[in-house]
């Protein structure tokens, strides 16, 4: 892994390209990462600077998504095309590298799944993708319920507490849910039945 730039620069770049409240936003995914980090025996250091970068690429508008994803020959699938948004946190994967010096497979994965989830995560990408659930600047439904198992679940128990009731939310909405959503919340719950 190497980090070429220390977090207070990260942090002060990301200022400079994301507007306010997604900033805040990212600042408190890298604080409730890395709070997850200690309790999970994940390398804090990672949670931190994947956590502040998750949404990095959320600088691009999202009409200009499509074409940020084929500049960096990331594939768009049926969802992706559908719901261009998705991509940032594949365009963010690869920005790490670009703006912030972040060489490090690790990280790269966590941001890459951030959204969506997928198979096989690791800690840190489980992580990552809670925290995005539960910062401080989170306030919906089932929030509170959510942080209390951030505290007292395992980790395994407290992701599958995240993607159902975050499937249940784009349902709700009417939006389409990604294959690889449904791939990590089945991998969870047949864990649980074997
Ligand atoms: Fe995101
Ligand atoms: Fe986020």
């Amino acid at each position: 892994m190497s980090f070429g730039m220390s977090y207070e620069a990260m942090k002060e770049e990301l200022a400079k390209r994301l507007k306010r409240s997604r900033f805040i936003h990212s600042v408190g995914v890298s604080e409730t990462a890395a709070f997850l980090a200690g309790r999970f025996g994940v390398e804090e250091q990672k949670a931190r600077v994947a956590g502040l970068l998750h949404d990095c690429a959320r600088e691009f508008r999202n009409e200009d998504m499509i074409a940020e994803a084929q500049k960096r020959k990331i594939a768009i699938g049926a969802v992706e095309q559908a719901m261009p948004l998705l991509l940032h946190a594949y365009i963010g994967a690869k920005r790490i590298r670009e703006i912030y010096q972040v060489e490090d497979k690790d990280v790269e994965q966590a941001i890459w799944r951030h959204t969506v989830g997928g198979p096989q995560m690791t800690a840190l990408d489980k992580i990552i993708w809670f925290a995005d659930m539960i910062e401080p600047g989170r306030d919906y439904p089932g929030v509170e319920n959510l942080r209390q198992l951030a505290k007292e679940a395992s980790l395994d128990d407290m992701m599958l507490a995240g993607f159902s009731q975050s499937i249940q939310f784009v349902v709700a909405k009417g939006h389409l849910i990604h294959p690889d959503t449904v791939l990590a919340r089945n991998e969870l719950l047949l864990k649980k039945i074997r």
